[in-house]
């Protein structure tokens, strides 16, 4: 079987390393510029944009299509006939979960907690949804955004002066109350082509710059939150009939769960499942969207500690620090082939221990290493 991914980078990189055991063979569909998967993968299809004509004919010489990230027109899949049968998951999941705004609206009617939210169009807007949440505010592109690009913290009129004029004319944002966040969690939900679904252990996320920098299992929130998290993110697997691997970020504020955004492919947060889990968050997205039965998501060490390596002030020699980084005890180095730029995700180290404080700071010691 040939599977089709759309987009190159690490998430197809690390799909592909999974999909491969399976005795799959893969296609790209990656941009012009560099990328993680194209350096593992000997199908590549180079493109300036994800076009009609680069989507159809990439999707005809498939025989199923699945991706990388969300960044795909919704509305030009529906235009290729054969998306129905072959692109998953489908066209109306990625409209649903592609954009921040309709995200929170769905949400919001089936009464699942989410922070109090305004979409904000144009400067009118603006002012209203500034001056019903008061500063300081938190403005979030709808579309588009990934890492925390996208994300800005506006503390005063001067702020939002200023990020109303960056914008395009025809911008859509998330305005928010800037929220005391006591943890993050994100749970993974593999949902099957049968409509099964199973979730994986929550884990907790740790974001700087509000971009994530580090993930571990199990998360330390009471077993009653932890439930509740796996409840609601199985519900909304259900609401927008998640395909493979669906990715549900939630915040804990005054210790209860509010949940902030959807993602429709494996994640960051889920790399840890890799050595930590009985079946990989990749392997699975791959088994879900094929329709062979989902493997077991359990939890097999008694904690797990994944810190990415990100990009820093100055460029670093990672192959250089290879060996080094790899003297650090059960160090698990995932590398991604991508060059240098500040803040860009590099890769990421995963370790698996007893102890979590031991285990996380080796797994940071690992990842220093690296980038010294
Ligand atoms: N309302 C908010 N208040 C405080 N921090 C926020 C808020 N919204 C987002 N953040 C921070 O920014 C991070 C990125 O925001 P998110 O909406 O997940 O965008 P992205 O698509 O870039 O991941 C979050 O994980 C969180 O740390
Ligand atoms: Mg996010």
């Amino acid at each position: 079987m040939r599977v089709g991914i759309i987009g190159g980078g690490q998430l197809a990189q690390m799909t592909i390393q999974a999909g491969a055991s399976l005795g799959l063979s893969f296609s790209l569909l990656a941009l012009e510029s560099d990328e993680s998967a194209p350096t593992i993968c000997p199908d590549v299809t180079r493109v300036k944009d994800f076009n009609y004509e680069a989507l159809a004919g990439f999707i005809s010489s498939c025989d199923l299509v699945t991706f990388d990230h969300e960044l795909v027109d919704p509305a030009i899949l529906e235009n290729i006939p054969e998306n129905v049968e072959k692109v998953f998951p489908s066209a109306g999941t990625l409209r649903l979960s592609a954009n921040k705004a309709r995200q929170r609206d769905l949400l919001a009617t089936f009464e699942i907690p989410i922070p109090d939210y305004f979409i904000v169009t144009n400067g009118a807007e603006m002012a209203r949804a500034v001056s019903k949440i008061g500063f300081p505010v938190v403005a979030k592109a709808a579309h588009g955004g990934y890492d925390g690009r996208g994300v800005f913290y506006l503390e005063s009129e001067d702020d939002v002066a200023s990020l109303l004029g960056a914008l395009p004319q025809d911008f859509e944002l998330i305005v928010e109350e800037r929220l005391a966040i006591e943890s993050e969690i994100a749970v993974l939900v593999a949902r099957g082509r049968s409509e099964e679904s199973i979730a994986y252990p929550v884990v907790r996320t740790v974001q700087v710059d509000s971009i994530c920098n580090e993930a571990m299992v199990p998360s330390g929130l009471t077993a009653e939150l932890e439930q509740e998290a796996v409840r609601f993110a199985i519900e909304i697997a259900n609401l927008v009939d998640a395909m493979g691997i669906l990715a549900i970020e939630m915040f804990v504020v005054d210790g209860k769960l509010l949940v902030n955004e959807l993602a429709p492919r494996p994640h960051n947060s889920g790399h840890l499942t890799i050595e930590a889990c009985s079946t990989s968050q990749f392997e699975n997205h791959l088994r879900g969207v094929i329709g062979l039965p989902l493997g077991s998501t359990e939890l097999l060490v008694p904690f797990a500690a994944m810190v990415n390596v990100l990009g820093g002030d100055e460029p670093a020699d990672l192959e250089g620090r290879l060996a080094a980084a790899l003297e650090v005890q059960g160090a698990h180095l995932h590398l991604y082939h991508k060059s240098y730029r500040k803040g860009r995700k590099l890769g990421h180290v995963t370790v698996v221990g007893e102890d979590p404080n031991e285990t996380l700071q080796r797994a940071r010691r690992s990842v220093s290493v690296l980038l010294s």
